[in-house]
């Protein structure tokens, strides 16, 4: 293994291609496979976590949590799953919250019952470094990281992650995320089709993205009338909020240090009317009353649409296991340079204008490339509404000129509609899913099942019960 990780990527991949039969495929995953996490019920499948060094100059290394299929392990397709932030975990938000096998409860782990590791081999990765338990030795690596550096470590993560995991090496592999990931997986998905001209490595199979940045302008100006719509906002303040400052071009000033005096009045205004004790992600939850404190802090003075967040109680419980020493000693878990496992990054210090970099047309050709995409949306949510991203996916189509396969329909899961869906050209798929948050598979589970098997056996959702 050290001598494959002295040797660039490439050549030790091919290295590796060559040897294939002489690596026993479990050698080099053995080390990180986990026995038993404290709390944990029995189960039937596999759990690895650790670290994949993307730099060994700077001591830069990624943390992942692998929990294989609960059935037919070798059978079912790889699944990458990126939550947001920038700078949030997809250990803590998403294995533990949304859609991973457990949820932390007390002191114990309970079953998620519609966990996607159901369908599929899900591989959860906290990035860029300096997010959960991702390290970098130099702290200085925390600066200026960006869209482009977490692509390129997320790439050469994947490229030694099969070093150690060679019986993935040719699997189907789908990379899935919500929020800011809209960045992050048609970014990284790129770079694998950039790779796999030269070499041919990923067996790239789908992207899905869940209330996915994708277009900043069109993204953030969509809350607006979600407000309005849903009752949120005022008549006057919505004709304010949409002609004298409009959402994006506040975050624009916010970030640059600059919000107008216009901007300011607008958004104290609507801050004032939409309420702090409305949790945005999800305009119909009650929020946890215990938590208030720690949620108001959030929503000020950092605009809230910029941090993940997920339902603050569970949070709590998350943060607590996943900062118990027996339970990091059980993920292989270190903490290098932070005292605590954070949901979201203290120490990242990431180009927060990147957010303004477009990704939709990455999304374009991705589909021009044979990539099948799936963009979903959590109708419940305000900080990347439906509006937007189903606005986006529309003019993409056009753009492309991929006509309507599935005309604008419902879906159902179980006997009730699961959300509207439509498809262009079989490949461009957009879906809402009825009653969901910002995140979508720990608001509406089961539906979000529905969704994912549909999405990774290449189907239409279910049109009937
Ligand atoms: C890789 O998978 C494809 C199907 O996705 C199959 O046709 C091909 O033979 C496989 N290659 C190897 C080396 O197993
Ligand atoms: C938002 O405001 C900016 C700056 O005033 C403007 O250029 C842009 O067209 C506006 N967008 C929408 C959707 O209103």
């Amino acid at each position: 293994m050290s001598l494959l990780q002295c040797l660039p990527v490439a050549t030790a991949l091919i290295l590796l291609l060559q040897t294939l039969s002489l690596v026993s495929s479990t050698v080099l995953s053995r080390a990180d496979r986990i026995t038993r996490l404290p709390g944990q019920p029995r189960v039937g499948f596999q759990q690895y976590s650790g670290y994949v060094t993307v730099d060994e100059k700077q001591q830069r290394a990624l943390f992942y949590y692998l929990a294989e299929a609960e059935t037919k392990p070798i059978s079912k397709p790889l699944v990458l799953w990126l939550n947001g932030g920038p700078g949030c975990s997809s250990l803590g938000v998403g294995a533990f919250s949304e859609n991973g096998p457990f949820r932390p409860k007390g002191s114990v782990l309970v079953k998620n019952q519609h966990s996607w590791n159901q369908e599929a081999n899900m591989l959860y990765l906290e990035t860029p470094v300096g997010v959960g338990f991702s390290y970098a030795t130099e702290s200085s690596s925390y600066e200026g990281v960006n869209d482009k550096i977490t692509a390129k470590d997320n790439l050469v993560f994947l490229q030694k992650w099969f070093l150690k995991f060679p019986q993935y090496l040719n699997r189907s592999l789908f990379i899935t995320g919500e929020s800011y990931a809209g960045h992050y997986v048609p970014q990284l998905a790129q770079l694998m089709i950039q790779y796999n001209k030269k070499h041919n490595l990923f067996n790239l199979k789908g992207i899905a993205i869940g209330n996915p940045v994708m277009e900043f302008s069109t993204d953030f100006n969509s809350r607006a009338e979600y407000f309005w719509s849903h009752g949120l906002i005022s008549d006057p303040t919505y004709k304010m909020f949409t002609s004298y400052c409009n959402y994006s071009r506040y975050v624009s000033e916010y970030y640059r240090g600059t919000v107008s005096s216009m901007c300011t009045k607008v958004m104290s205004q609507v801050s004032i009317e939409t309420s702090r004790f409305v949790d945005k992600y999800d305009v119909t939850l009650d929020v946890c009353i215990p938590s208030v404190l720690s949620q108001s802090k959030r929503v000020n003075p950092q605009p809230q649409q910029m941090g993940e967040a997920v339902d603050v109680c569970v949070e709590d419980e998350t943060v607590n296991y996943l900062n118990r020493r027996d339970v990091q000693k059980a993920l292989h878990a270190r903490l290098v340079g932070t005292r605590k496992w954070s949901v979201c990054s203290n120490v990242l210090d990431y180009e927060v204008l990147d957010v303004e970099v477009p990704t939709i047309n990455i999304v374009g050709r991705l589909v021009k490339a044979g990539v099948p995409v799936l963009v979903y949306s959590g109708d419940q949510d305000s900080v990347i509404p439906l509006t937007g991203s189903r606005t986006l996916v529309k003019r993409l189509a056009d753009e492309l000129g991929l006509r309507t396969t599935v005309p604008y329909r419902v879906w159902f899961a179980g006997q009730q509609v699961g959300g509207w869906t439509q498809v262009y050209g079989n490949i461009l798929a957009f879906a809402t899913v009825r009653g969901a948050a910002h995140e979508v598979p720990f608001s509406q589970p089961a539906r979000a099942l529905v969704l994912f098997k549909a999405f990774l056996g290449g189907r239409p959702l279910p049109e009937e019960f």
